[in-house]
């Protein structure tokens, strides 16, 4: 019978340059989150609806969800940004929408990461045009602001990380390094 690995981060270690953010430091910051998010609505009258865009914020939403101390639920939507490789365009299609009614709900988007800004900016627009009673956005990661080719407004960042290409917890390249535990910067001879 063969030997079962530790982790599955021994199947991708030649292709990581450095642990940026580790295990122990994404899940105290995530329940610190959780816990800043649950002040901002500890009064209100239904559970939050916690949204969460596939597939990189999957990790961080579970998370997130059973950090926050108040009642909480998850809707789930896909999106795709027409435009390959490692940018996005901010031309935004649903291919998944929500299955909830969110007139009138504490609505929290549950982002991995900020980049240019053009998904979440395009995604409060569809989503305050749904008149939610609050909308909101908590992003785990967010790239400098040059990056950002829109402004958008957060509630909450987990942490600010440099201009690099970033793997890990939820996070991918060609769809892998999603299930790392910790997020990473990948060696650039890996995505270039
Ligand atoms: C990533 C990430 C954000 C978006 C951020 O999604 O999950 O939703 O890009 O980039 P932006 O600020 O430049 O718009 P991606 O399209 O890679 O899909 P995925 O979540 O399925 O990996």
């Amino acid at each position: 019978m063969s030997t079962v690995p530790e982790s599955a981060a021994s199947y991708y270690a030649d292709a990581i340059e450095e642990i940026l953010i580790d295990e122990e430091t994404l899940a105290q910051r995530v329940k610190e989150l959780a816990e800043a998010t649950a002040a901002r609505h500890a009064d209100d009258p239904e559970d939050l609806i916690l949204i969460c865009v596939l597939k990189g914020a999957v990790m961080f939403l579970t998370d997130f969800s059973r950090a926050l101390p108040i009642p909480n639920q998850m809707e789930f939507m896909a999106v795709s940004s027409y435009g390959a490789g490692t940018s996005s365009s901010g031309v935004v299609r649903i291919l998944k929408d929500l299955e909830r009614d969110i007139t009138g709900r504490d609505v929290v988007i549950v982002e991995d990461i900020l980049d240019s800004g053009l998904t979440l900016s395009w995604l409060l627009r569809n989503l305050s045009s749904r008149n939610p009673r609050s909308l909101e956005v908590v992003t785990l990661l967010r790239k400098p602001e040059a990056r950002q080719s829109v402004n958008v407004d957060c509630a909450d960042v987990g942490f600010d990380i440099p201009d690099e290409f970033v793997v890990g917890y939820g996070l991918d390249f060609n769809e892998q390094f999603r299930s790392l535990p910790f997020v990473a910067k990948l060696k650039p001879e890996v995505f270039q």
